[in-house]
């Protein structure tokens, strides 16, 4: 059994929205920094964490690769975050209802009971508010999964590729989204292609930074 199908089935109790092809995906980049040492151990950052389907995903993948490495999980758990921008009336009702003291109160228990509190970082904040405590091409893996809206997906693409190293890799929620659209044409033309998914309403995109900033 390959690891990203362990993982998936670990997660499967998680609220959240992970895709099978994207836990493949996780697997992939996680893979790819194990047999490297480093001076400074990788880094990860996710943006958007909610209830930690895929935070925790992207743990127990650092963990059962034993590699020396941390997630910085980053969320602002509120809702006035969730209906920044311009979103779908549909999509701000539902985020207005959410409880996202439970999200955050289960990501941190979840987190202990799986004995990964020592590989995630967690950052209670707008994304936006944290991107300036990382120094330039820092980032080995990052994953933005934040607010959808036209503005904070371009902010997200805009504030934190500088933060990425070269040859690191970005994977961007939800490209299929139309809302998506200025982030994906920026992730275009700054980022190399590596795959694309787009299935079931959701889908994603890996890129990885061809160029120094
Ligand atoms: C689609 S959910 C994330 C899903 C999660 N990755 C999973 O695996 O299920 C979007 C999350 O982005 C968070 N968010 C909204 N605005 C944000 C911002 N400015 N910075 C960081 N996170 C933000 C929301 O609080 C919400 O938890």
């Amino acid at each position: 059994m390959k690891l990203s199908e362990i993982v998936f089935e670990q997660v499967e109790t998680v609220p959240g929205w992970l895709l099978k092809s994207k836990c493949e995906c996780f697997d992939d980049v996680y893979s790819s920094l194990y047999p490297v040492v480093t001076v400074t151990p990788p880094l990860a950052v996710e943006i958007g964490v909610w209830f930690g389907k895929s935070a925790i995903a992207q743990a127990l993948m650092i963990k059962a690769l034993r590699i020396d490495m941390q997630l910085v999980a980053i969320d602002p758990w509120s809702a006035d975050a969730a209906l920044d921008g311009t979103n779908d009336p549909a999509n701000d009702r539902w985020w207005q209802a959410q409880n996202f003291e439970e999200a955050k109160s289960y990501f941190e228990d979840e987190l202990k009971l799986r004995g990964l509190r020592r590989f995630v970082n967690v950052w209670r904040d707008k994304a936006e508010n944290c991107v300036n405590e990382f120094e330039d091409e820092r980032i080995d893996i990052l994953h933005i999964d934040g607010n959808h809206s036209p503005e904070q997906s371009m902010a997200d693409v805009m504030l934190w590729l500088p933060k990425v190293k070269k040859g690191g890799y970005i994977i961007l929620d939800d490209t299929n989204w139309p809302s998506l659209s200025d982030a994906v044409r920026y992730m275009g033309d700054n980022c190399v292609l590596m795959k694309e998914v787009s299935e079931e309403g959701q889908g994603f995109a890996l890129y990885r930074k061809s160029k120094a900033w």
